[in-house]
């Protein structure tokens, strides 16, 4: 059987680490693809990865490069290509140069690879995901936004320090806009299968859901250099994951949603099926009326990135 072609852009930090848990999840054949300036930064790392491989004993192989050609027909695309947050920047802060970069690579992959499953992690995420999807024009089951998986991940992981439990035990849903303006679904978080509100007082709930929302802005000032990239990577290798094995895992990921939740056309974090197809479906959760207002806040969000995003680029392919 043919193994699955992953060409992930941008060889930074993110995109690296994505390949580095793709490979050792024997997931496929990864290309690493980077701008003709870095030379051969995605050369060299592919190779060390590849290198690695004896070693903690997975098949995968690596290649890194500067030539789109190389990416050709393959069936998922990652992209992390763009410039990272340093202290004192929001996500927003990276709009026009990301915009930029984003709308070009994403020319690139609806030349080079028309049937590729997309994964758009560069921020800022929901508009970064909608340009894709301007752009190479795919059917939007195929341009996927990872947020969610993270934020869930770091909300479950500070739950499990909590509650001194394996985060293996904690299950949570949220929805919205990346970081900022998640909204948590108390009623979709579990410990072991009880629910959240049995085990943690509102009011602390509500401090470790801050520390979720902040989690990205708390690494940034940890790491003064750069942003997060072990977790978002773990992300969306899980993505990629789902994706090529056809998991059918039920994740939140940035979606394209029309009527579903009453969006309206944007890409917002939502519950979905993940498998071969990219989203296959989009699950409406009933939410209680503050819940929905959150998620009506985190919507007006997202649509008001896009609009400032949409001036700078036109808004057209
Ligand atoms: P990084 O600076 O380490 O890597 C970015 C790479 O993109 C660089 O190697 C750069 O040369 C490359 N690049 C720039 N323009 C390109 C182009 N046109 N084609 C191909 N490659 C290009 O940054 P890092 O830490 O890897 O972050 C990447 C992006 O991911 C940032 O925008 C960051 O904010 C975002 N991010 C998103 C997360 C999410 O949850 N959605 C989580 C973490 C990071
Ligand atoms: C994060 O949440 C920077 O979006 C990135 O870590």
């Amino acid at each position: 059987m043919r193994r699955a072609k992953i060409s992930i852009i941008g060889a930074g930090n993110v995109g690296a680490t994505t390949a580095h848990w793709c490979a050792a999840a024997e997931l496929g054949d990864i290309v690493l693809l980077d701008i003709p300036a870095t030379e051969g930064m995605p050369a060299g790392k592919a190779l060390d990865l590849f290198e690695a491989s004896p070693i903690m004993g997975f098949d995968s192989h690596l290649t890194g490069t500067t030539d789109w050609a190389d990416t050709a027909a393959s069936d998922v695309v990652v992209v992390t290509a763009g410039i990272a947050r340093k202290p004192g920047m929001s996500r927003d802060d990276l709009l026009s140069t990301n915009a930029k970069i984003v709308g070009d690579v994403a020319a690139k992959i609806r030349d080079t690879s028309p049937q590729a499953v997309v994964i758009v992690v560069s921020n800022p995420l929901d508009a970064m995901v909608q340009r894709t999807f301007q752009v190479t024009g795919f059917p939007a089951a195929r341009v996927i936004g990872q947020a969610g998986i993270l934020d869930t991940a770091r909300y479950r992981s500070f739950l499990a320090l909590e509650l001194g439990v394996s985060v293996e035990d904690i299950s949570a849903m949220l929805l919205g806009g990346h970081g900022d303006t998640m909204v948590p679904i108390p009623s979709c978080t579990s410990v072991g299968g009880i629910p959240v509100t049995q085990l943690v007082k509102p009011d602390r709930l509500a401090q470790i859901v801050d520390r979720a929302r902040n989690g990205g802005a708390e690494i940034v000032g940890l790491l003064k250099t750069g942003s997060a990239y072990y977790a978002p990577a773990a992300a969306t290798a899980q993505m990629v994951e789902a994706v090529v094995r056809d998991k059918k895992r039920l994740v939140p990921c940035a979606a394209y949603c029309d009527k579903e939740y009453g969006v309206g056309g944007y890409f917002v974090g939502v519950p979905v099926v993940l498998g071969s197809g990219g989203v296959e479906k989009i699950v409406e959760l009933q939410l209680l009326p503050d819940e929905r207002a959150a998620l009506d806040k985190s919507i007006a969000a997202v649509k008001e990135l896009v609009a400032a995003m949409n001036r700078l680029t036109g808004g057209a392919a």
